[in-house]
């Protein structure tokens, strides 16, 4: 069990939180500007407390002190983490996520990959949803091997349901102890934090070198980096996003990972683009209701609603509309949402398919956080005739 210093700074977390701060942000916060009191092990140790804390949410008796349900939410953890059986699906449906989502998600039939042991893909991602989520690193192309051994306690990422992909990964999970962030190989850019599902939207977009492409939720240019390092740097990425201030990041970013190929410019997501530019490719990473996420931030479980999910199809739809006369003709549209309600991914892309007939649906694709063990995310693809 943790010390009482470490229950006490998640618990006065917790106040922030029931303040109005979702839980990500106020972790972020409070242990800024606690950096120098806290040693690493320690801020570890309130963060695991308070995201395990909204994961058990619904076993935890609101009456007690919050110390005494921070230590509750650890010992379930434990528990649930040494005998997940003990645990039935139904409990798990009821309590571990909101009563609303059962009328927003579809479930594909069969087992699973990651947990093969569980029935359903509806069991099986519920009690991934209990799990503490593993860390994915990027390294950048052909380097992965030689960073696993730098870093240590890397495993590379084994993906026997993408064959195909599986030699163009770079990804790794970290399970070491050390702040990466503070690592000279991450300073100088040998690699990004960056969750698998998301480098997987890198691989399915594919930009090749010399191509241009137009990211254009880039947001602070997780993906954006991916994408110029599949393109070796050649080729023009533009980034744009309707937050300058992430676009600042961006632009930070970029410079500690040696990306030049790129030019970043706001876009708010209306008709009015940032470019006359026709595009080989457009990467749109929408705005979405983050379900997949719901592993690595269990407070927003709680926090999203389904009306959250209607405005966000509505932002989504108009998104891909507005880029798609930017396609150059036999370019090629990808849309992607790190989240999982029928809403804002099947709908969207059959919405989106039925209104412009100029382009031609590839695929669609739904990674599920069980069968990788990262977050949930859905991929469509389109070609312009
Ligand atoms: C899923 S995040 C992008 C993450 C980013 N691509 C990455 O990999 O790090 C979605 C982004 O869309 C931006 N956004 C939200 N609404 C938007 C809009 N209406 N037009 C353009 N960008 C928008 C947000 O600022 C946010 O950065």
């Amino acid at each position: 069990m943790p010390s009482s210093a470490i229950l006490n700074h998640a618990a006065r977390i917790l106040k922030l939180v029931q303040g109005g701060t979702p839980a990500d942000q106020a972790l972020r916060e409070s242990l800024t500007q606690n950096r120098h009191f806290t040693a690493p092990a320690e801020r570890r140790g309130i963060s695991r407390a308070v995201f395990t804390y909204y994961r058990w949410w619904r076993w935890l008796d609101e009456s007690d002190s919050a110390q005494k349900q921070l230590a509750a939410a650890l010992e379930l953890q434990k528990r649930f983490d040494t005998n997940p059986a003990a645990f039935k699906p139904e409990a798990l449906a009821a309590k571990a996520v909101p009563d609303w989502l059962w009328d927003e998600m579809d479930f594909p039939g069969g087992s699973t990959v990651h947990l093969p042991s569980v029935a359903s893909a509806k069991d099986g991602w519920l009690a991934q949803l209990q799990r503490e989520p593993a860390l994915w690193i990027r390294a950048k192309q052909g380097q992965a091997t030689s960073l696993a051994a730098k870093l240590s306690h890397c495993r590379p990422a084994s993906l026997s349901q993408f064959p195909a992909l599986s030699s163009q990964l770079s990804a790794l999970s970290y399970s070491g102890l050390i702040d990466l962030y503070r690592t000279p190989e991450f300073q100088t850019g040998e690699f990004e934090i960056q969750d698998l599902a998301s480098q997987l939207v890198g691989l399915a977009a594919a930009p090749r070198p010399g191509e241009t492409w137009w990211d254009a939720c880039a947001g602070e240019g997780g993906k954006t980096m991916h994408l110029s390092d599949l393109m070796r740097n050649k080729g023009l990425l533009w980034a744009s996003d309707r937050s300058l201030r992430r676009l600042g990041k961006l632009k930070a970013r970029a410079a500690r990972a040696q990306v030049f190929n790129f030019r970043a410019a706001q876009w708010e997501g209306g008709a009015k683009l940032p470019t006359k530019t026709k595009f080989d490719g457009i990467l749109v990473d929408a705005p979405c209701s983050g379900v997949g996420t719901w592993q690595r931030n269990p407070h927003a479980r709680w926090t999203t609603a389904p009306k959250d999910v209607r405005e966000l199809a509505a932002v989504q739809t108009q998104l891909l509309d507005h880029v798609a006369g930017s396609l150059k003709p036999g370019g090629r549209l990808v849309y992607a949402v790190c989240t999982l309600t029928r809403a804002e991914t099947t709908a969207v892309a059959a919405a989106f398919t039925a209104a412009h007939p100029e382009l031609a649906p590839l695929s669609t694709q739904t990674l599920w956080p069980h069968e990788l063990d990262a977050n949930g995310m859905f991929i469509a693809q389109w070609k312009r005739r």
